[in-house]
């Protein structure tokens, strides 16, 4: 049984089967990237997956958890967090306040018999545990709108890291980042990896064939072939689709 799967997910905006009858499953422990040239449907997938959208037809299932019929804050709930492709970070607030409002945000009702102290405390500790995690300890203090950008997109997955989630998913974390910046997002996500499931939407190949364990390509809303990297580099019809196109080098 996988940690995670969809089935015969479909999503219409008008004619358009932007999602046409999607199957994938994630299993725990792994990371299964989602490629698929512009407008295959990756987005519009991970909208369907976080509630964001819902779905004309299939279902969506978390641990044994049928997702579903609830809306995200639900999702967030039963085990699924999500980086957005925009980030969702407060730019005017520091990087301390940000991470004491996801933990805040989280903590819910564990807090409810301490004392103030210790509840402030303990939200101190866990925003410092998450900023230790993504690697922007020294940071706390920054406004996060005047952080370079690739330290502004860790911050945005700290942020997905509060709610502990069972599958994270990534919309193409390392877009409009350069060499350096992608490395080591790469290192951190397969750091990640040893906690969580993580469904990886990505552009960047070499991160992609870095990190995957498994790969799903989608093409006009379909999954045209689903695999491990070594089936999906030597698939005929993925290199035709990617043929002429920069994003798979
Ligand atoms: N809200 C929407 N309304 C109408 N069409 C949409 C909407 N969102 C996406 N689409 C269309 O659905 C297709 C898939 O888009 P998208 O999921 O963003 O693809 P990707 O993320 O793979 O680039 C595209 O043709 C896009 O124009
Ligand atoms: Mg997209």
């Amino acid at each position: 049984m996988s940690l995670f799967s969809v089935q015969g997910l479909c999503k219409n905006f008008g004619a358009l089967k932007a999602t046409d009858n999607v199957g994938l499953a994630v299993d725990a422990g792994q990371i299964h990237a989602l490629i698929g040239p512009n407008g295959a449907g990756k987005s519009t997938l991970v909208n369907l997956i976080s509630g964001l959208l819902p779905a004309d037809a299939g279902s969506i299932v978390l641990a044994g958890t049928d997702l579903t019929p609830l809306g995200m804050h639900q999702r967030v709930r039963a085990g699924l967090s999500r980086c957005f492709q925009i980030t969702s970070i407060f730019r005017g607030a520091s990087v301390r306040a940000n991470l004491l409002l996801a933990a805040q945000a989280h903590a819910g009702s564990s807090m409810r018999f301490l004392r103030p102290r210790d509840a402030e405390a303990a939200l101190q500790e866990a925003a410092a545990a998450l900023a230790q995690r993504v690697g922007l300890a020294h940071e706390m203090d920054r406004i996060a709108g005047t952080l370079p950008h690739g330290a502004q997109r860790k911050l945005d997955v700290a942020l997905a890291l509060a709610s502990r989630p069972q599958l994270l998913l990534l919309d193409e974390p390392m877009a409009g980042m350069g060499p350096e910046d992608s490395e080591r997002m790469t290192e951190l996500i397969q750091v990640l990896k040893d906690d969580m499931a993580i469904l990886l939407i990505e552009h960047d190949m070499k991160a992609v064939f870095a990190l995957a364990d498994h790969i799903t390509v989608l093409v006009y809303g379909k999954v045209l072939v689903s695999g491990d990297a070594e089936a999906i580099r030597g698939n005929a019809q993925v290199q035709a689709v990617y043929l002429g196109t920069e994003e798979v080098a």
